[in-house]
Parts: C-alpha cells; sequence; structure tokens
C-alpha cells in the first residue's frame, strides 16, 4: 500500500498530540531520522512509510525469531478465535496444553511445567515470584533476596527493576524499589569490573555471588537471576565454567537460579536456549519474545517438577494473569514454533550467526574496533576511541548518533547501547543479507575513522 506524504504528517502530528512516547528524548523525536512510521515488513526487511526499505538488524527489539510476513501465524490465531477465546487462568485450554508440552520437550533437563503471562517482565516477575512462594512453602520464608547482575536488563515492572542492574537512569526515578536486589559484575571480560583476566581471574564475577550470600545470612537469599547471555550488557557469551560455577554456588546455599531467556530463547543464539551452550539447567527459565516472533504477546516460566510440586498442596501458585496461556496466543506461539522446526532455523540462526561474526571480525583492522562479539545470531561491535587504552570517545564526538545515521542511511537498523552496535536479525535471514549487514558496517565505520581523523 503506497502512502501519500500528508498521511505521513496526519500520523505524526496525531502521535504527538495523543502519545506518551518512550525511549526517546522528546526534541529527539522531532528530527526526521527521531520518528519513523513502519508500513510493511517482510521477511528480514522493514519498509516505512516513506517507502524506504531496511534490513532489521535488531528484529523488532530481538523478538523477531521467524521474521516478518508470517501470515501462517495469523492464520493459525484466526483459526483459533473462531473456535474459542474464553480463557481464566484455572482452565487450562487445549493449545496452552499442547504448547506447555513442546515447551517441556525444547527445555533443557527436567524443566517441564509452565507458567504463562504476557510479556518479558511478566515472565520475569513470575519467575521471581515463583522462586519466593516455592522458598515459603518450603518452610524457608526468611529467603526473599535476588542477587542479579551490574548491566542486566529485565523489564519494565518495579519487581524486575529491582534486581536488573542496568543504566541506573532508567530506574533512579522510581526508587526505592524493592528491597530484593543486590548486584554482582557481568562475566564482561573485555572490561572486567576487577580489572582482571580470564582465566587466571577463577572468574571472580561468578565467585563474588557466594560472597554476597555468606557475607548477609544464606538463608535471606532466595534466588539468582541474570540472562545465560547478557544482550543489554553488550553480548558477552560468559566463559564455559561461568554458569556451572553459579549452578554449584546456587546449590550450595539454597538459593535457586533464574535465567532469563527471553532473548536468547527460540534460537537466537545457535540453540533453543541459550542456557544450552552451558553445562547448567536452571530452576526457572524465563521466556517471551521469540515464543511468537511478536506476533502476538506471550511469556512464561518454566521450572522443574521438584519446585512445581509445591504449588500442588493446598496454597496454588498466587499469580494469575488473566491472559496468561490464552488459547489465541498459546495458537500463535504453537505456529511460530513449527515454523521453527520447519525452517531450521535455530540451525540457521548458529550457521548464519558464524558468517556474521567471521565477517564482522574483519573490522578489527579499523582502530576505533576494539572487540568484536557474538554466538548465534546476536552480534555486537564494540568501538572505541583507543584500542590500546579501551578509551571510550568523548560525548562531544556524538559518535553513537553518527554511526546510527550512517547506519540508516545505509538501509540498516541495529540497536545501540553507547557505542556498542548491537546486531541481531531475524533467524530467517540469508547468507547475502549477512554480506550484505558485513559491508554497510564495514563502509560506516570506515567514513566515521576519516571523518574523526584517524
Ligand atoms: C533479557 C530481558 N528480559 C526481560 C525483558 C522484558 O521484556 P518485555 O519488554 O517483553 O516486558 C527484556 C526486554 O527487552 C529483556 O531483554
Amino acid at each position: 500500500m503506497a502512502y501519500k506524504i500528508n498521511q505521513a504528517e496526519q500520523v505524526r502530528k496525531a502521535a504527538f498530540e495523543h502519545l506518551i512516547i518512550p525511549v526517546r528524548p522528546w526534541d529527539y523525536l522531532h528530527t526526521p531520522e527521531g520518528f519513523r512510521i513502519w508500513v510493511k515488513g517482510e521477511g528480514v526487511r522493514l519498509t516505512d512509510i516513506e517507502g524506504k526499505t531496511f534490513i532489521d538488524g535488531a528484529a523488532g527489539w530481538q523478538f523477531g525469531v521467524a521474521g516478518h510476513g508470517r501470515t501462517e501465524i495469523g492464520d493459525a490465531m484466526r483459526a483459533q478465535i473462531a473456535e474459542l477465546v474464553i480463557t481464566a487462568p484455572e482452565y487450562p485450554n487445549i493449545p496452552c496444553v499442547n504448547l506447555a508440552t513442546k515447551l517441556a520437550e525444547l527445555a533443557p533437563g527436567n524443566l517441564t511445567k509452565v507458567s504463562f503471562c504476557n510479556s518479558g517482565s511478566e515472565a520475569v516477575e513470575t519467575a521471581l515470584k515463583m522462586a519466593k512462594q516455592y522458598h515459603v512453602l518450603n518452610g524457608e520464608p526468611t529467603r526473599y533476596k535476588v542477587i542479579g547482575r551490574r548491566g542486566s536488563y529485565h523489564g519494565v515492572t518495579w519487581g524486575c527493576m529491582s534486581v536488573m542492574g542496568a543504566y541506573k537512569n532508567l530506574f533512579k526515578d522510581f526508587e526505592p524499589t524493592v528491597p530484593m536486589g543486590r548486584w554482582v559484575a557481568q562475566p564482561y571480560c573485555y572490561r572486567c569490573d576487577y580489572g582482571l583476566e580470564y582465566p587466571s581471574c577463577n572468574l571472580l564475577c561468578a565467585r563474588e555471588i557466594e560472597n554476597h550470600i555468606t557475607f548477609e545470612d544464606p538463608l535471606t537469599f532466595s534466588a539468582v537471576i541474570g540472562e545465560s547471555i547478557s544482550h543489554s550488557s553488550y553480548v558477552c557469551p560468559p566463559p564455559p565454567e561461568y554458569w556451572p560455577m553459579v549452578r554449584s554456588i546456587c546449590d550450595k546455599y539454597g538459593v535457586l537460579l533464574i535465567v532469563d531467556e527471553v532473548i536468547t530463547g527460540f534460537g537466537r543464539t545457535g540453540k533453543w536456549f541459550g542456557c544450552m551452550h552451558y553445562d547448567c539447567v536452571p530452576d526457572i527459565l524465563d521466556f517471551a519474545k521469540g515464543i511468537t516472533s511478536g506476533y502476538i504477546p506471550c511469556g512464561g516460566a518454566i521450572t522443574s517438577p521438584k519446585i512445581a510440586k509445591k504449588f500442588e498442596g493446598s496454597v496454588p501458585f498466587t499469580n494469575f494473569p488473566t491472559w496468561g496461556g490464552n488459547p489465541v496466543s498459546s495458537a500463535g506461539a504453537l505456529a511460530n514454533i513449527a515454523i521453527i522446526e520447519r525452517e531450521n532455523l535455530v540451525e540457521n540462526s548458529a550457521k548464519m550467526g558464524k558468517r556474521l561474526l567471521d565477517g564482522l571480525k574483519g573490522l578489527l583492522k579499523y582502530p576505533i574496533v576494539g572487540d568484536i562479539r557474538g554466538i548465534g545470531l546476536m552480534c555486537c561491535i564494540e568501538l572505541v576511541a583507543d584500542k590500546k587504552t579501551k578509551a571510550f570517545f568523548k560525548p562531544e564526538q556524538n559518535v553513537t548518533e553518527r554511526v546510527f545515521t550512517k547506519m540508516e542511511e545505509k538501509g540498516l537498523l541495529a540497536r545501540e547501547f553507547g557505542t556498542n552496535v548491537l546486531l541481531t536479525p531475524p533467524l530467517n535471514i540469508t547468507a547475502p543479507d549477512i554480506d550484505k549487514i558485513v559491508d554497510i558496517m564495514d563502509r560506516v565505520v570506515s567514513e566515521l575513522v576519516k571523518e574523526l581523523g584517524y
């Protein structure tokens, strides 16, 4: 469908009049790049109202596993709507039972019992509440503290804000948060919080968790939470021993391990879930985004029979979002998972991810590319002012804005966190499009190097 210029203007005007638009500063929204209206998605591409097409290198907000324009997901939901939409958490419906059964098959280890909700934030809340109530029902009501990691993002709700460590400014206006959070360092080896190097560090970032637990009373700790591989903390796949170490610390003190797979689930890292790269099965795994590729909200937490058993007595799990496990989103999720399986998108993520990472490593020839990291189709380019010292750019150099303007001019969308460029395209991407992304990034960095006078 073609849109006229004045339609774009009308939408823009009405949006400013009637929406509270988050994320971007109001002034920036009024610049040409600051406000885009997407009108069409197809495969790995998005088109805006002015007719410009981009490679969706961020898969929306990392949820687009199966890519855009999958009408069969819509068809499955439409068929379900024609059949039944009634939902109430205490009456399981057939699609939600089928979805839980499928998830039990896909999830690692003994994670076979699902509690559904509607988003990543709710999935994290579900996991936090499940851990807390498990301890209460297990006779240890004093356990309430949760150890998160600096740099981790877990969602928008108060519970999520209280355990995440991403960007203080995301929650500083909402203090006090729930007094349960404690924080340790990320396994971010390129910029280790302790100035140590792997492997001689003997993973102090993991050992710190034990220090926290023993310094305070171990019986006050409910859970440790972390993304299997953190996107918000610039895609640092932890060393192989990291998660097994965290797992054994949790076991030693009866603390539950929650792994947040909201971004890393459903093939993003080249396996169904990110924790499957490690010899570690969490007690609770939370998921959302990729389960429906963004076609409809759906999320949840999956746990072991041992934990779920506690909710099979006289006190059921006290968490029941009205739309959790509704038949329409469950039907959409099942259709999405069928596409992932039929088109081998998890394998494609591993294969194309390697091609992307290998291609991006070519950028290390430039003096401002400090590090290239990735796993599956989740990659990060870390830009630095000085490769040796890893110094950051000066704010007045406007590097982030310049990089993003250049990428968009060349038809590529990605996420930026500071001067880290994060690439997470849909998992159905092909080799020619991977090569296009690499070529665009090469041109972006080469222009920037010249402009900055290196
Ligand atoms: C790791 C992680 N957990 C949780 C969330 C929250 O998900 P949602 O935005 O669906 O509430 C996000 C969102 O980006 C996320 O990246």
